[in-house]
Order: structure tokens, then sequence, then C-alpha cells
């Protein structure tokens, strides 16, 4: 069974390999699903600026596409920064896909720096 000590190292290979020509922010996102599995994401950019997506969206729809549905923890790494904050439409994807014991660890160029339940991260969502 894989555990959340995996995340980190998961994040961190993903944002290596983002697709940032064009802001230079590299995000790499590792997601435990409930059922135990590993998945990541990273933000892919394209050149018809609103066309690209973020890490978290990549890793949601490996979770989904490997038929999982439920994220037990998430963590999102940016290199480039001291704590990445999900935008506005990350935190209602990881909503959707989340429960209220669902965490989602925030982590900069020296690690985890904080970690957030669901209603923390986006209080008096839309369901
Ligand atoms: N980005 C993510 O991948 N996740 C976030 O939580 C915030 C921002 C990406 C989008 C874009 O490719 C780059 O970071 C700069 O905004």
């Amino acid at each position: 069974m894989n555990n959340s000590s995996s995340l980190l190292p998961l994040a961190q290979t993903a944002a290596s390999r983002a697709h940032c020509p064009y802001s230079h922010f590299p995000v790499g996102a590792a997601i435990l699903s409930t059922a135990g599995n590993l998945y990541a994401g990273c933000n892919v950019e394209n050149i018809s600026f609103p066309e690209g997506s973020c890490a978290e969206t990549g890793a949601i729809a490996a979770m989904i596409a490997g038929g999982d549905r439920t994220i037990a923890e998430i963590l999102i790494y940016a290199p480039a920064a001291d704590l990445i904050t999900p935008c506005g439409g990350c935190r209602q994807r990881i909503a959707e896909f989340s429960t209220p014991d669902t965490l989602i660890h925030l982590a900069g160029s020296n690690g985890i720096e904080q970690t957030l339940t669901l209603e923390q991260l986006l209080p008096g969502r839309f369901k």
C-alpha cells in the first residue's frame, strides 16, 4: 500500500517535467487516492494561453483515468515559490473529488509548508 511519504518526490518529479515555456513556473501535483494509488500531473502550457492546464488538473485526470474517484491526500509543489496556493478553478476541481477528511499539502522550495482541509481550502464552495 502506498502512503503519503511518496507524494513530495512524485510531485517534484512531475514538476521537473512541466511544460511551462511562457510562465517559467513549473508546478507538480501528486495524489494518494482513497484506494491507495498514486497519481501525478504537471502544468502544461500552450501558446494560446487560456488552453493551458494546471498540475492539479493533470493529476486529477490521471486519477480518474486510473479508475479512482476520491482524493485522500493531494500535494502541490512549486519549486519557484515559498508556498504554492492553488487557483480558484483547481480548488473547485479538488473539492469535487474530495471528502471532509481529504488533506491538501502545499509545498514550495523548502518542502511542505501548509496542510489544509477542504473547508479551509475552499469555504462555502458550490456543491
Ligand atoms: N499553476 C498550476 O499548475 N497550479 C496552481 O495551483 C497555480 C498555477 C500553473 C498555471 C501556469 O502554467 C503556471 O502555473 C503559472 O500560473
